[in-house]
């Protein structure tokens, strides 16, 4: 092993190894806010070098889903605080997810007042659990005005400043996995014929002008974006052009010079594969540092990196089960596995329960 466990740069930050903690909910934020019990789940792991939070509402309209924490209130900016002051005391640096769940999220799930809203009316397949209700049926979104979408854009920079009050070293833009942002880049759910919706320079519009936003409100070096190219989780399916779409952001994504991208890899989990060609082709356009997930054991993280492939690894079920998995992978010890029945209940169990190694 030679550099997994090293330190590391990330923009103007040192990090205490190559190893990141990919964003995971977890659904112990009651009523949205974060509290002393998530504090104590990321620092028993905040041996990582970067630990990035779970997805993050930026607003009340991008709630989807029940006990998901938020940005957007003082008593949400005071609960974070708790949970990297935890974490740096522990020598992690930290970037908080902003995810806006957009039509993944149900009427049940949404606080008064706030509205279930995507790039058009699409609902998705499938059903999402609420905590009133149980399991139901995807409600099509409300179709966003452009002045919803110039509210989300600032919802989204003032959150960045609201996670920089609240103690983080950056924010990661949650383009991936079927949220919002990913819901303006896919043409199945991009359905608008306006600025916002069409071609891949109109349809990508919202994500590079987030991006942008973001980093004027918080600098280059606080802004990371995850995307999730040939990504299908959440009712989003394959296309012709997705190789072009992708290649097309990894080229405007360098301009805008923010400090990550962050490319998610579901084939572990039974997705579609990412191409080779893809991520090389992220490698190559992309100027600045390169973060790979999916399905990673300590050895294939050292041939990644030896390779050059990437800078840094994200790592999420492992972390998830393993308080002390920087330990492990260094003296190559056992491993607990992660326990699916409680990825998303409330309470300590399986979230802070998961045993380190006896000394
Ligand atoms: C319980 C759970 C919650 C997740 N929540 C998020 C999330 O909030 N945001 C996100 O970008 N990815 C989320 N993911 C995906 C992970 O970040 C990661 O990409 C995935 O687990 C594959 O990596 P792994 O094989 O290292 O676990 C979640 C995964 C799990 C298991």
């Amino acid at each position: 092993m030679s550099k997994v466990f090293t330190k590391a740069a990330l923009g103007q930050l040192t990090l205490q190894n190559h190893l990141v903690m990919s964003p995971m909910t977890r659904n112990r934020a009651t009523d949205n806010i974060p509290n002393a019990l998530m504090a104590e789940y990321y620092a028993q792991r905040a041996t990582a070098g970067l630990i990035i939070t779970e997805g993050t509402s930026p607003s009340p309209n991008g709630l989807g889903y029940p006990r998901i924490p938020g940005i957007f209130s003082k008593a949400q900016v005071e609960g974070w605080k708790l949970v990297t002051d935890a974490v740096h005391a522990k020598g992690a640096k930290m970037f908080l997810q902003l995810m806006h769940c957009g039509r993944i999220a149900h009427p049940l799930n949404l606080p008064a007042g706030a509205r279930m809203v995507a790039p058009s009316a699409v609902a998705a397949a499938g059903e999402m659990y609420t905590d009133a209700e149980g399991m139901k049926p995807h409600p099509a979104p409300q179709a966003m005005t452009e002045a919803d979408i110039r509210s989300a854009i600032a919802e989204f920079a003032q959150a960045a400043k609201n996670a920089v009050a609240a103690g983080f070293d950056g924010i990661e833009l949650h383009s991936a996995n079927g949220y919002l942002l990913e819901q303006f880049i896919r043409p199945n759910t991009n359905q608008r014929t306006d600025a916002y919706g069409g071609p891949i320079e109109k349809r990508s519009r919202l994500v590079l002008e987030a991006v942008e936003a973001t980093i004027t409100a918080i600098g280059k070096d606080k802004v990371g974006i995850r995307l999730s190219p040939f990504g299908v989780f959440n009712d989003m399916p394959l296309y012709d052009a997705m190789e072009a779409d992708y290649t097309y952001l990894a080229q405007q994504l360098n301009a805008q010079g923010l400090v990550y991208i962050h490319l998610v890899d579901h084939s572990p989990m039974g997705a579609p594969p990412v191409p080779d060609v893809m991520k090389a082709a992220f490698r190559k356009l992309f100027k600045r540092t390169l973060i790979l997930s999916g399905g990673y054991d300590a050895a294939r993280a050292e041939s990644d990196l030896a390779a050059g492939k990437c800078d840094l690894i994200a790592v999420g079920r492992p972390f998830l089960a393993n308080p002390d998995l920087v330990e492990r992978w260094k003296t190559g010890a056992p491993v607990n596995e992660p326990d699916m029945a409680t990825f998303y209940t409330p309470g300590p169990k399986g979230y802070t329960d998961y045993p380190v190694m006896k000394k």
